[in-house]
């Protein structure tokens, strides 16, 4: 059984002390739940591979308490690259640079570069601080399952495992950092987050956003894109159309089925999940993760997702979206909508 760590001072000691001694702890941070091992010890990293059946050649995150970590870490880091820490961190900004020889293999999955993030949680910074190393961490759910965004989604998935949870409540943003690649002018947006585009080009002139219809050619770039991800238990369908259409043939699709509304509707129904009141893409990011994990314990075979709006964090969460509905996305009416 995996122990419960509460989110105290001692808490922080017991995990940081986990971590020195090679072991893996679950813990929060303001994007999802992360889990965490000795980013410079590649024995231990690969015990998060093997207990989040995790494919080896998607890379890890190095989560670090101080900014200037990152020139322990990281070479050729660009001038840009300290603009935008300066503004970002501590935040959901992950870095993708070339990586020093002191980062072992298996956190880079074998790529010369490394991912490096400096979260906002406090929890997570007194733990990166008190175990004195980078801690190397992917979402702390079972591979191919949504992020866990809260104690009990992250305890659920990683009970069984022998490692230890910190208990730190829900997560404030509730989707994955932005993963920026800098090895270049101007860098490139491999998987959307809060911090988007638009903020990065208005800081320091460019920046080349994410493409979804790419996405897939740029397995290479961005090894995490082509696995299957976010996924819940149950056949998951995604509407992306105006929302007016969208209500009006939500429930012809299946009566039955679970509704996961980015936006309410006006029908009262037991089998629907909203994520926010009123277009508001933030608070909707916050609760889709659990949303997804909730509705697999309602009744019914199929969840069906309503997009909505897709400015800000909202690119960031369609892309959740869109993957978590394994690319099955109906944008228009079909007359042969029957499942
Ligand atoms: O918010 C977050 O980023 C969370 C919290 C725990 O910090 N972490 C997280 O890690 O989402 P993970 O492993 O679930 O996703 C990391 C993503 C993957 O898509 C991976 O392929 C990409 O970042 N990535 C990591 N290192 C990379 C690198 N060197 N080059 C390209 N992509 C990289
Ligand atoms: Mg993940």
């Amino acid at each position: 059984m995996s122990s419960i760590l509460e989110a105290d001072e001692e808490g922080v000691k017991l995990a940081a002390s986990e971590i020195k001694a090679g072991r893996l702890v679950a813990f929060p941070t303001e994007t999802v739940y992360g889990l965490g091992a000795n980013g410079l010890n590649g024995e231990a990293v690969l015990n998060i591979f093997k207990v989040k059946g995790r494919p080896s050649d998607n890379p890890l995150i190095l989560h670090i308490a101080n900014k200037n970590d990152v020139k322990l870490l990281a070479s050729d880091i660009p001038e840009y690259v300290y603009e935008l820490i300066d503004k970002f961190w501590p935040g959901p900004l992950t870095v993708v640079l070339k990586a020093k020889d002191i980062i072992p293999k298996e956190v880079r999955a074998g790529l010369d570069t490394v991912g490096i993030r400096f979260p906002v949680n406090k929890i997570a910074r007194d733990i990166i601080k008190s175990s004195g190393v980078p801690i190397a961490a992917p979402s702390a759910n079972i591979s191919g399952r949504p992020s866990p965004t809260n104690f009990e989604d992250c305890y659920n998935d990683l009970k069984d495992k022998d490692i230890s949870v910190v208990r730190g409540g829900s997560t404030d943003i509730g989707i994955e950092s932005t993963v920026l690649l800098c090895t270049d002018y101007p860098p490139r947006i491999l998987r959307p987050g809060k911090v988007t585009a638009e903020d990065i080009a208005k800081l320091i002139g460019a920046c080349d956003d994410f493409m979804e219809s790419e996405a897939v050619e740029e397995a290479p770039r961005s090894p995490g894109q082509k696995y299957g991800h976010y996924m819940a238990k149950k056949k998951t369908i995604l509407l992306d159309m105006l929302p007016g259409l969208a209500d009006e043939v939500l429930y012809k699709i299946n009566p039955n089925a679970t509704f996961i509304l980015s936006r309410d509707n006006r029908f009262e129904d037991e089998n629907k999940i909203v994520l926010a009141k009123y277009d508001d893409p933030l608070e909707a990011s916050k609760r889709y993760f659990h949303a997804l994990r909730k509705a697999d314990n309602m009744p019914g075979e199929l969840i069906v997702v309503q997009a909505y709006s897709k400015e800000g964090i909202g690119k960031a969460l369609f892309n959740r979206m869109i993957k978590s509905a394994s690319g099955n996305v109906m944008e228009d009416v079909d007359e042969d909508w029957i499942w």
